[in-house]
Formats: structure tokens, C-alpha cells, sequence
């Protein structure tokens, strides 16, 4: 299986969208990866239901909506309605394994995702609660940081431990990733590279078809 690509948006121009995710819908990427921040959960705060309402009129791309807010199952349905995968965090404040659940009987697939802080063995057993886990290889709130090389272990020990379990599971990492460091990402067992400043410069194609070659 050939790794996946999911565009975050948040190093876009706001007011340029409609022709970028054109531009990414034409270069054949899998997925649009919408970082959604509430200034609480992290230091930074992006978009909201409006601008993904928006943005679901003008593609037909798979949505890959991360959800960094505080005690996220307050907002599951709100999100679910445009999600395709819906991704919280697993230090975010919800009871985890309700709000996996609840996302599942939403609709969208559930994703957990990890901030470096935490261990992926902590989230072994909330596994079979999900259809995604997303390793963030830097903190989370701000494109253009550099990619943390201790998400590496971590992605090897959950492919592992999803293949010990018998699951059908998705693995994306998130943070840093260009050509230095997807290689290493998808070697470590990354199935699916979120890409932001990396993607949106003026190399986009470029940049886009490298990830693929991998
Ligand atoms: C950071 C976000 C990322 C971010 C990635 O909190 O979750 O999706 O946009 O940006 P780059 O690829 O520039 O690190
Ligand atoms: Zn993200």
C-alpha cells in the first residue's frame, strides 16, 4: 500500500483556499487535514464549523478534522456531520474511550491522536476503539516546527502492537514532515503524512509528487 497524503490547510492563504484545494484535488491526494484549535488546548487558535462548512461546499476530498480543543466529546456532533476521519486528542479532558465511540456511532472513523508527551502504550488498549491513531511529531498548535525524531519508536511500537492485536488501523504522523523526514516516517510504519508548510509553497506539485514517490 502506497502512503497516503492529507494537506493540512493551516499554512494556507485563507483567502486563496478554493484554488489551492483545487490544485490538491488535480496533484491526487488522498485526504484535506483540517487543524481545528481552540487557544485553551493549545497556545493557538485556527477555524471553526463555519469555514468547514465552507470548505465541504467546494471539495469532494475525504475531510481529516483534528480536533485540538479542550474536552472534545462536548463537540462531536457538531464536527461528525463533515468529518470523513475525526480526530481527538487523548489528553484533551474527555472520558476517550465514550467520545471514540460516540464519534464511531456519528459516522466518521475515530482517530486518537497522541501529543509527544505521551506514550504510545497508553493507548494500547483504547486500540480497538479505533480506525486511525496520529502520532504528533511535534507540539501540537503551529505549522512549521521541526519534526521530532522520538515520534519514530512510537510509530514502530503502535504498527506493531496493531498488527499483535489483529486490527485494521491507519497510522499518520503529523508535524515536520518534508523531504528529511518522511522517508524515516514511513519506514518507522506511517501509512498516512499530514503535510502543511511543506505542501503549501511554491513547490506544491513538486513537493506533493515527492511524498508519493516514497
Ligand atoms: C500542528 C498541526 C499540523 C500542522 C503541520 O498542530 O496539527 O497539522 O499544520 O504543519 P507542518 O507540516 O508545517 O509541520
Ligand atoms: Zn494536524
Amino acid at each position: 500500500m502506497s502512503v497516503k497524503i492529507s494537506p493540512s490547510i493551516l499554512s494556507s492563504d485563507f483567502l486563496n483556499l478554493i484554488p489551492d484545494i483545487k490544485r490538491l484535488e488535480d496533484a491526487g491526494i488522498d485526504m484535506l487535514h483540517l487543524d481545528v484549535m481552540d487557544g485553551i488546548f493549545v497556545p493557538n487558535i485556527s477555524f471553526g464549523v463555519p469555514v468547514i462548512d465552507s470548505i465541504k461546499k467546494h471539495t469532494s476530498l475525504p475531510l481529516d478534522i483534528h480536533l485540538m480543543i479542550d474536552r472534545p466529546h462536548r463537540y462531536i456532533e457538531a464536527f461528525a456531520k463533515y468529518a470523513d476521519y475525526l480526530g481527538i486528542h487523548f489528553e484533551a479532558g474527555s472520558d476517550v474511550a465514550e467520545t471514540l465511540k460516540k464519534i464511531r456511532e456519528c459516522g466518521p472513523k475515530a482517530c486518537l491522536t497522541i501529543k509527544p508527551c505521551t506514550k504510545p502504550q497508553e493507548i494500547f488498549p483504547l486500540l480497538p476503539l479505533c480506525d486511525m491513531v496520529l502520532v504528533m511529531s511535534v507540539e501540537p498548535g503551529f505549522g512549521g516546527q521541526s519534526f521530532m525524531p522520538s515520534a519514530l519508536d512510537k510509530l514502530t511500537a503502535l504498527k506493531n502492537e496493531i498488527e499483535r492485536q489483529g486490527l485494521n488501523i491507519l497510522l499518520e504522523v503529523d508535524g515536520g514532515i518534508n523531504k528529511e523526514t518522511a522517508a524515516d516516517a514511513v519506514n518507522a510504519g506511517a501509512d498516512v503524512l499530514v503535510a502543511g508548510s511543506f505542501l503549501f509553497s511554491d513547490k506544491m506539485n513538486e513537493n506533493i509528487a515527492f511524498l508519493k514517490s516514497l
